[in-house]
């Protein structure tokens, strides 16, 4: 989602997230991570060395992992729910095959976590009409579309968004830049409620932002890379579909290849791809292109991408022939995070209605 980012939260995130880091490498125990993506279609490259890497090596870390799908969130901003259960059994897949393991981690969609979605009344009890319309998504939204014709539902998500973090009581959530907003309005929701309701012994923790520190690809034509554009390699895309993604990506006409990302942002971002996946620094790659040109370089890039994901395709291809194993993943997903849910609304109707 588009947002522009306040600075001074940022920074405070940045701050807490380099101590976080080592903490988390230090007592994995110690968290409780949150990541949720909304089910709006196949997750591609960026996702994978944006965040799914990351979630894995924290899992394999030890910490304890909620996967949450978004698909109230995805009719905020869609007509129809028709292609959510392709999208949310896809999403399921992707994370399966990429080494999310279902018996360590929680993979559920807040649709069906009633408790979840209860928390969202005492939420918006303790936020004003003012302080969401400020929030940067929100803004934006209003600004593009009109206040006339944004519904309920996408004025109030970031509010919902602090139920999905605060329901479980996680304390660590692993986000792009563009969601700060939503994770402080998620901190000030804890607080509130915290100072209200349960000043003597704080209910919910306040969540940290812990920011990725992958490098930003660039999408195949040159824009923001995004689920919807059009414009990335999907994981779950076979060898020559690749091929053919990565055939038409824009370059430049330089036949000597190399990485200079402000020059050249095309070719570098080409470059970094190549070289996330084969684990070496885009220069090495570059020099080992030399002037061979475009034709070079995307054969490069194709022959890496086909590489590293040659097992997760096959797994993803296993995966999607069974529906049936996708939604009991699921369904086991949606038990345990009722019953983490079931607890906290609990636990906030006696906070705050204690004598009935
Ligand atoms: N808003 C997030 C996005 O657009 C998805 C999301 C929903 C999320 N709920 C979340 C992210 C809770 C982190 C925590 O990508």
């Amino acid at each position: 989602m588009p947002a522009t980012t306040a600075t001074p939260a940022l920074l405070a995130s940045q701050h807490r997230g380099a101590s976080i880091t080592e903490r988390v490498e230090h007592e994995p125990e110690a968290f409780r991570i949150l990541t949720g993506d909304r089910p709006t279609g196949p997750l591609h490259i960026g996702h994978y060395f944006g965040t799914l890497q990351n979630r894995v090596r924290l899992q394999d870390a030890g910490a304890e992992l909620l996967v949450l799908i978004a698909d109230y969130q995805a009719i905020t901003d869609r007509y129809s729910s028709a292609d959510l259960p392709r999208d949310v059994l896809g999403l399921v897949a992707d994370y399966l095959a990429v080494g999310i393991d279902p018996d360590r981690a929680t993979i559920f969609a807040h649709s069906q976590v009633e408790e979840l979605n209860q928390l969202l009344l005492p939420f918006l009890s303790l936020v004003s009409v003012a302080e969401i319309g400020r929030n940067p998504t929100v803004k934006d939204e209003v600004a593009t579309t009109g206040s006339a014709a944004v519904t309920g539902l996408m004025f109030t998500y970031p509010v919902h968004q602090a139920a999905d973090i605060l329901f479980c009581h996680a304390n660590l959530v692993p986000v792009g830049k563009d969601q700060l907003p939503h994770l402080e309005l998620a901190r000030t929701i804890a607080r509130r409620f915290n100072d209200r309701y349960s000043p003597a012994a704080p209910y919910f923790p306040e969540p940290e932002a812990l920011l990725s520190a992958a490098p930003l690809l660039l999408g195949l034509d040159g824009t923001k890379m995004g689920k919807s554009r059009n414009n990335s390699v999907p994981l779950r895309a076979s060898a020559d579909q690749t091929a053919r993604l990565v055939a038409r990506a824009k370059t430049d006409s330089d036949r000597v290849i190399s990485y200079e990302p402000e020059r050249r942002p095309e070719v570098s971002s080409l470059l970094l791809m190549a070289a996330l996946c084969t684990d070496q620094s885009p220069q090495s790659v570059a020099d080992r292109i030399g002037d061979g040109g475009a034709a070079a370089l995307k054969a490069e890039v194709t022959h890496a991408i086909n590489q590293r994901f040659a097992a997760v395709r096959a797994r993803r291809a296993e995966l999607s022939a069974d529906p049936g194993y996708l939604r009991l993943i699921l369904a086991e997903g949606t038990e345990r995070a009722r019953a983490i849910a079931g607890e906290t609304l609990r636990s906030v109707r006696r906070l705050m209605y204690n004598s009935y």
